[in-house]
């Protein structure tokens, strides 16, 4: 009866392994198959090493040009971006119209401009992480100090073409409700702040309407102009990627916390402000 008892035991013990070893290897089948695709498809997706950033470099201290090269806050995070990918980055500068048509059509892997986060772009691609905050600044000249919304009617007033400062004055003056509508007032509408504020300096414009730091930027280096916050909107500003884009989302909006943890973002700005 023992021995019976424990032939028994044995073939189902042999039974039970016989059964566990092929239960194991149907679930390792799939799992293999997978881990073998996934680089596959990983390598034909992107074959080339470099990260392309369109911005528009007529922005100090967030992009500008110092001899050839394209430098400022926004490359300085780009860099990092690149460095924790990986990768290498290619700054390229275009109008900064131009820059979300970039990215849509993927000439650009980012758009990178200290680029205000809107509801309307957010329409057309999406946004990381809010990585610096702005408000819109009137710059004036100090002989005629015209500085706030009531200053402004029936004058010229210098913006840069599709910034959100264009879009507020334009509004101002062409919407029926708008502070400026009927004035007489004008939008002038410029490749750059610098330029317009060039017209500013020789009496072709009252104002220029600008973020604050570039505001700053050129008052700082000009001892007849000056700067004051206008309107009472902030403004975020964001790294832009094609719709749909998260992996690169993910990987900036991790790179731009860490810089944003460590303090970073404030070294650039002081960095590249003069
Ligand atoms: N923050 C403003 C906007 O998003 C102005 C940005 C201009 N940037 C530049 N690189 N030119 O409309």
């Amino acid at each position: 009866m023992k021995k019976i008892i424990s032939i028994l035991l044995i073939m189902t013990m042999a039974f039970a392994l016989l059964t566990g070893c092929s239960t194991e290897s149907k679930t390792e089948q799939p799992a293999e198959n997978n881990a073998n695709q996934a680089p596959v498809a990983e390598e034909s997706k992107d074959e080339d090493n470099t990260l392309v950033m369109y911005t528009n470099a007529e922005f100090p201290p967030f992009e500008y040009f110092e001899g050839e090269n394209i430098v400022g806050v926004d490359v300085d995070i780009a860099n990092e971006i690149a460095k924790d990918l990986g990768k290498e980055l290619v700054v390229e500068h275009i109008d900064f119209s131009s820059i979300i048509p970039a990215v849509l059509n993927d000439k650009a892997d980012f758009g990178a401009a200290g680029m205000t986060i809107t509801a309307e772009r957010q329409e057309q691609v999406d946004f990381s992480i809010s990585y610096v905050e702005s408000i819109q600044h009137i710059i004036y000249k100090k002989d005629a100090e015209v500085k706030t919304m009531e200053d402004l009617k029936g004058k010229k007033i210098g913006v840069q073409l599709g910034t959100t400062g264009d879009l507020a004055i334009s509004d101002a003056v062409n919407l029926e409700d708008g502070d400026l509508y009927n004035s007489g007032a004008e939008v002038k509408t410029y490749k750059n702040a610098l330029e317009a504020s060039q017209d500013l300096l020789a009496g072709r414009l009252d104002a220029v309407v600008i973020d604050k730091l570039p505001a700053e930027e050129i008052v700082n280096n000009n001892e007849d102009l000056g700067t004051v916050v206008f309107g009472d909107i902030s403004e975020a500003y964001g790294i832009c990627v094609k719709k749909g884009n998260e992996e690169l989302l993910n990987s900036i909006n991790t790179t731009l916390q860490r810089l944003l943890d460590e303090g970073k973002i404030e070294e650039f700005i002081a960095n590249h402000s003069k």
